[in-house]
């Protein structure tokens, strides 16, 4: 028996359990992954335990395990090995502080069933916490969890201004997790192009990339992204247009109960 570091005040049994990784023991968040006490264990959480702790918002809520559905979809179908954990982790969590950026006022359907006001102060709460960024403040939250580095370093470069970049990596994870962010969107899986469309409509105004001035930003961007589905989908078994609302739905289900 040994103690879990976070949890002291129990003793936690632990065994060998399919879904460590097997860089288990490498820090100490893996090594009490082992911990068999599920239910009195706060290191045996799943995502809609850490969505409830950090208050994230219903619609950041599924958009993130729609995000991590696509990715997990992408690397079970991927031709050569890929770090399925890493990117299901950085899918799972890359928008942790989006309330920051988030107007309240443009989706009131996802803040149900609290009311606006509930998530203004949840909005203020995070920007006291975490500075009025979202990517650092996201970025912190996934630390904060203790999160693995590589998971992190995902998360961390994800970004439609940075879609060039992540054509020009040779991080295929990378490249899932970016694509994956750009087939989920505000209601549901789209296409990448109308995705596409649909973010610089949601921007304008708000980013350069987004605005007239920006068109040729913008349509850089959106090449980059273009040659990312390339270079992904030469490596798959399945086809862009595969990736659907139905295909994923079981996915969201299971990542639900996915081991964080
Ligand atoms: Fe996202």
């Amino acid at each position: 028996m040994k103690l879990c570091t976070r949890h002291f005040p129990f003793e936690i049994g632990y065994v060998n359990m399919p879904f460590v990784p097997s860089d288990a023991g490498s820090n100490s968040v893996h090594e009490v992954a082992h911990c068999t006490d599920m239910l009195r264990c706060p290191l045996m959480r799943t995502p809609p335990d850490v969505y409830a702790e950090y208050r994230t918002m219903p619609g950041l809520q599924i958009h993130q395990l729609r995000v991590a559905a696509v990715g997990k979809l992408i690397c079970e179908h991927f031709r050569e090995p890929i770090d399925a954990r890493s990117v299901i982790l950085a899918c799972l969590f890359h928008d942790m502080g989006n309330i920051i950026k988030s107007d309240l006022a443009v989706f009131p359907e996802f803040l149900a069933p609290h009311p606006r006001s509930y998530w203004e102060e949840v909005q203020r709460e995070y920007i006291e916490r975490y500075g009025d960024a979202a990517h650092e403040a996201t970025i912190s939250i996934m630390r904060e969890m203790r999160l693995p580095d590589d998971a992190i370093a995902l998360a961390d470069g994800v970004g439609f201004s940075r879609l060039a970049f992540v054509r020009d990596t040779s991080s295929f994870e990378q490249k899932v997790v970016e694509y994956s962010d750009l087939r989920a969107g505000p209601h549901g899986i789209l296409p990448m192009e109308e995705r596409l469309a649909e973010s610089r409509a949601r921007y304008r105004g708000r980013r350069s990339w987004a605005d007239e001035g920006g068109k040729d930003d913008f349509a850089r961007l959106a090449d980059a992204a273009r040659d990312i589905e390339s270079q992904l989908f030469a490596q798959c078994s399945i086809r862009p247009e595969e990736i659907t609302d139905e295909k994923i739905a079981p996915i969201v289900a299971d990542l639900k109960r996915y081991q964080v």
